[in-house]
């Protein structure tokens, strides 16, 4: 029989409103004197596949649960055995037809059984306070049922004093997948339902505060402080450290230090009310947008942004203080500045964190709707129909209630993608009467009413160019126009991190720097939410959407994250790390100095030391500081470099680093916040030989001093002795990047469909000539892909002297190709023993035309396996640019050196052909051949941002024309 309570005829899970039974929203803090017990731990656990479940007996104390299961709480029952994530972008992977939900709707039973503390106090009230449920929860203690909730990312508490007992407590959570609130939470990520946050009881002492308020604010003209707290109960504010010592709702002032994301000053107080004393960590600061600026304590800021999710791979949404530690660390080591929590509130010690170490933060309303869009007119969209009206505004208030306390959050987000509707608008008011001190953001209703930012997400540079310059298209309205128009344009998400790129960081960057109404971007996103599974044989591999069986599913899309599932940076995050440095080093070394300029908001350089080191060929030659005065930000200065040192003859850099002069909270002293490099002396280019040596043919070869070619392929096959297992020829292929494959709403005009159709993975290579002259071999080919007549002339020039056989390649189009190529260079292949790589070169990480900022010339080695990225969905990686030259060797044996004519070139080499690479849906797919394959590439195109948003700007863009490159290739060591 359902028990279950009903409101309009349906079960309680399918009901708009947000709960029955819960407390008024309030704020959370870390720690009090007041006992609090935690119920975090193992819980017995009942999995149902309807929202009926099996009954309600299992709330009683005599339920049998012999044959439970247990599962650890906070966390999610899908990834503990029971039942399947599953990942959808924008479309709900349930039939729209809100607020009612499938029969099937995995249900979980969960179960405490608990004793207070022998020293639990017997005055004043006691909460059960739930931080996060998803998606929907009906509660029972001793058997009284409490009420039930939804907002899955939000605090909920029940008032619970009567009816505890001091031995034998039965906390009974029923918990469904599916519920009204489901159509909230549209926000592309894995759908994981279980109680994934704390689960606490707070003891409320008589005249404890139920809520309070701290108003901190900063006048940086008079550099004072206010202080007012307000509190539903009387008490005093003390904060020693300034002399405070007020009333409740009293405004007192001090001056202080403010404030920010770069000086996280925070003064310790307390709240003394006559039942609780409540700790305070009081920051300073005022945020405003005042002629179309955002300020923060008076100055334009920039933010320097990410968006994150949270996501562990072992535990989903269930994530341990130490990893959200981790992860502001990892943020403020990276040079990131601001965190949006997409698309919800996060835990709320997340917030504790940004306070302490610094992080403008813009925090989230639960909520997101993207799945009407399907629809016309976004047909059915809860945030356009009153009914869902009360439950927005308690996602507001949750949010608002919660984490009004942290001087990070400096903005309050709406939500993200729910279209508009008048459900915004009632919540914006609600924000506005409630807090006035922050500006409020919402993106996706383009009359920005509700918010007080021009919000984009992934315009291309020239229309973030346009705003920059304030010559955006006009809205119709031209009221809506004007009020657009005096807003600050913030990218709240741009460069989408999805696989290899995102290409065009820089280019943003340097808008950020030009134009004061853009106010930076935040990358989407933090970190690949891939979640770990083995293959039949025991191999372990990151999945994603399909994985685990999902009828519909939007695949490695949840993958587009800065960091790997495992939280290693990607490149993408050293290339971030390097756009967005907060002082900027160029120079000029003709005339020997170089120019500082800080780039920080608030801070001078007192805080970082400046080194320079002589580098000839990628070797240290010599090294010293710099003396670089403390600049005001915003500020640079010219500073002189020593004169070059004597050092060997070669190539010269000067590398200028900029690192931290003492430890911080967030990295040790040397921490390199910083660097540039600066040419001191030009590459000499390749002798020519002297004496070049004729070819000679021999029993269906030719010989050409230390190389043997194929006489009828004109292939080279073996060099120095060394066979090879494919002679260099024309390569223009690539495995598609995730940008190259763009967003799949984008159809065929994709540049990965356009290459596969035109068949650039299938080359074919036609021999038209093989002559021999007095001192060359030249073999011309045609190459070109089955059913077209577009095609390219490649011819390549040999000449050798003893130890050195020299290339040069000479492409010509063959007709009007009417895209831009992935590649253009030579591909080989060498017996898999030639394992290990050095080069002199960029690296150490890969890098491509538009992500190339974090490239660092220099000397490195390493295996080919560790040259690999391991995207989540393999693709094209590894490529590193400017290479002057580039060994491959087997241990101790034999191995080819190749030499960079007069231009520097891009050097690949794997264990898969690209055929592999292209084919392979996971890591585990690549399985190593007999093969290490080197590409040599003249020229690579661009990697863009198109899996959602820009491709590559047309600079990166690998347009066909005609072309000419040479190598000299020796034995290693060689010259
Ligand atoms: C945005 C959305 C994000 C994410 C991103 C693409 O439209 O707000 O949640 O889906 O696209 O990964």
């Amino acid at each position: 029989m359902d028990t279950r309570p009903a409101h309009d005829g349906h079960p309680y899970e399918e009901d708009r409103s947000p709960g029955h039974g819960t407390l008024p929203a309030r704020v959370w803090y870390a720690a009090s004197d007041a006992a609090r017990l935690s119920l975090n731990g193992t819980w017995a656990f009942r999995l149902s596949d309807t929202a009926e479940g099996t009954g309600t007996a299992f709330t009683e104390d005599t339920a049998d649960l012999s044959d439970w299961a247990r599962v650890r709480v906070p966390g999610h029952w899908v990834l503990q055995g029971h039942g399947a994530p599953a990942y959808t972008n924008i479309v709900y992977p349930i039939p729209v037809d809100p607020p009612r939900v499938p029969t099937e709707n995995p249900t979980g039973d969960h179960r405490l059984d608990f004793d207070l503390p022998g020293d639990w106090p017997q005055d004043g009230e006691t909460l059960l306070r739930f931080e996060g449920v998803d998606s929907c929860a009906r509660v029972w203690l001793n058997g009284h049922e409490l009420g039930w909730f939804t907002g899955s990312r939000l605090p909920h508490e029940f008032a619970v004093g009567h009816l505890l007992r001091p031995r034998g407590n039965v906390l009974a959570v029923r918990v469904h997948q599916w519920s009204a609130g489901s159509y909230l939470e549209d926000q592309d990520m894995w759908w994981l339902p279980g109680i994934f946050r704390d689960v606490t009881l707070l003891h409320r002492p008589d005249g404890a505060p139920c809520d309070f308020f701290v108003h901190a604010g900063y006048d940086h003209l008079t550099g004072r402080g206010t202080l007012r707290v307000a509190c539903d109960v009387a008490g005093r504010i003390l904060v020693p450290e300034l002399g405070l010592d007020v009333r409740v709702g009293e405004e007192t002032s001090a001056p202080v230090e403010p404030w920010s994301a770069e000086s996280p000053r925070l003064y310790h107080g307390e709240l003394i009310t006559a039942g609780e004393r409540v700790p305070l960590r009081i920051g300073f600061r005022t945020v405003r947008v005042e002629n179309g600026v955002f300020t923060a304590n008076g100055r334009r800021i920039l933010f320097r942004g990410v968006n994150r999710h949270e996501f562990h791979p072992e535990t989903g949404r269930a994530v341990d203080l130490e990893t959200m530690r981790r992860d502001v660390l990892l943020m403020k080591r990276h040079n990131i500045n601001a965190v949006r929590t997409s698309h919800y509130p996060p835990h709320p010690a997340f917030l504790d964190l940004c306070d302490e170490l610094g992080l403008w933060v813009i925090d989230e309303a639960d909520l997101e709707t993207h799945g009407f869009c399907y629809f016309p007119d976004w047909r059915g969209n809860p945030v356009a129909d009153e009914r869902w009206t009360p439950a927005l505004i308690d996602r507001a208030r949750r949010m608002v209630e919660r984490d009004k306390n942290h001087p990070s959050v400096v903005i309050w987000s709406l939500g993200n993608e729910c279209g508009a509707g008048q459900g915004l608008s009632a919540m914006a008011a609600w924000i506005r009467e409630r807090d006035p001190s922050r500006p409020l953001h919402y993106e996706n209703d383009y009359s920005y009413r509700d918010s007080d930012f021009y919000s984009r997400m992934y315009a291309p540079h020239d229309e973030v160019e346009a705003i920059g310059r304030g010559e955006e298209q006009p809205l119709e309205d031209p009221e809506a126009d004007a009020r657009r128009r005096s807003l600050p344009l913030l990218l709240v998400e741009y460069a989408h991190a999805m696989g290899n790129g995102p290409g065009g960081l820089a280019d943003y960057q340097r808008l950020f720097e030009t134009y004061e109404r853009c106010q930076g971007g935040f990358v989407w996103e933090w970190i690949d939410h891939g979640l770990p599974k083995r293959t039949a044989d025991g191999r372990p591999y990151y999945a994603y959407g399909g994985d685990f069986g999902e009828d519909v599913h939007d695949g490695n899309f949840v993958c587009d994250g800065l960091l790997f599932p495992d939280r290693s940076p990607s490149p993408g995050l050293i290339e971030y790390k390097k756009v967005i440095e907060p002082v900027r080093i160029t120079g000029d070394s003709a005339a020997g100095t170089i120019t500082v300029t800080n780039r920080h908001d608030f801070s001078a350089l007192d805080h970082l030391s400046f080194t320079w080191a002589f580098e000839v060929e990628g070797e240290e030659t010599a090294t010293g500081t710099l003396a670089v005065p403390s600049l005001d930000p915003g500020t640079s200065a010219v500073v002189p470099l020593p004169d070059p040192p004597h050092a060997r003859a070669g190539e010269a850099v000067w590398t200028i680093r900029a690192g931290l002069r003492a430890d911080t909270p967030w990295a040790p002293r040397g921490h390199l916040v910083a660097w540039a490099q600066l040419p001191a002396r030009p590459r000499p280019l390749p002798e020519r030989p002297a004496v070049l040596l004729p070819p000679l043919a021999e029993a269906g070869n030719i010989h050409l001093g230390p190389a043997v070619f194929h006489a009828t392929t004109g292939e080279l096959r073996s060099l120095n002795g060394l066979d090879l297992r494919q002679g260099p020829r024309l390569d223009v292929w690539r495995a598609p990047t995730d940008n190259d494959l763009g967003g799949p709403w984008l159809g065929d005009a994709r540049l990965a469909m356009r290459w596969r159709k035109l068949g650039l993975h299938r080359l074919q290579h036609r021999v038209d000539s093989i002559s021999t002259a007095d001192r060359a071999l030249t073999v011309r080919t045609r190459v070109a892909p089955a059913a077209t007549d577009l095609g390219l002339y490649a011819a390549y020039h040999w000449s050798a002297d003893d130890e050195r056989l020299l290339l040069t390649v000479t492409v010509t189009p063959d007709g009007e190709w009417p895209v831009p190529l992935p590649r253009l260079g030579l591909l080989l292949g060498l017996p898999a023993s030639c394992d290990h790589a050095t080069w002199y070169g960029g690296g150490p990480g890969e890098a491509y035309p538009d992500t190339r900022a974090a490239s660092r010339l220099g000397r490195y080695s390493m295996n080919v396996d560790d040259m690999q990225t391991p995207y989540v969905r393999p693709q094209e990686n590894g490529a590193r640019p400017d290479v002057r030259w580039a060994e491959l060797c087997a241990a101790g044996g034999p191995g080819l050196r190749v030499t960079a004519g007069d231009a520097p070139f891009w050097f690949t080499a794997r264990r898969w052909s690209d055929v592999q690479l292209d084919a392979a849906r996971h890591t585990t797919d690549l399985e190593p051949g007999d093969t290490v394959w080197v590409h040599l590439d003249r020229s690579v195109q661009g990697i863009g941002t198109e899996s959602c948003g820009p491709g590559p700007l047309p600079q990166y863009r690998l347009t066909v024309a005609p072309t000419t490159f040479s190598l000299v290739l020796t034995a290693p060591g060689a010259n």
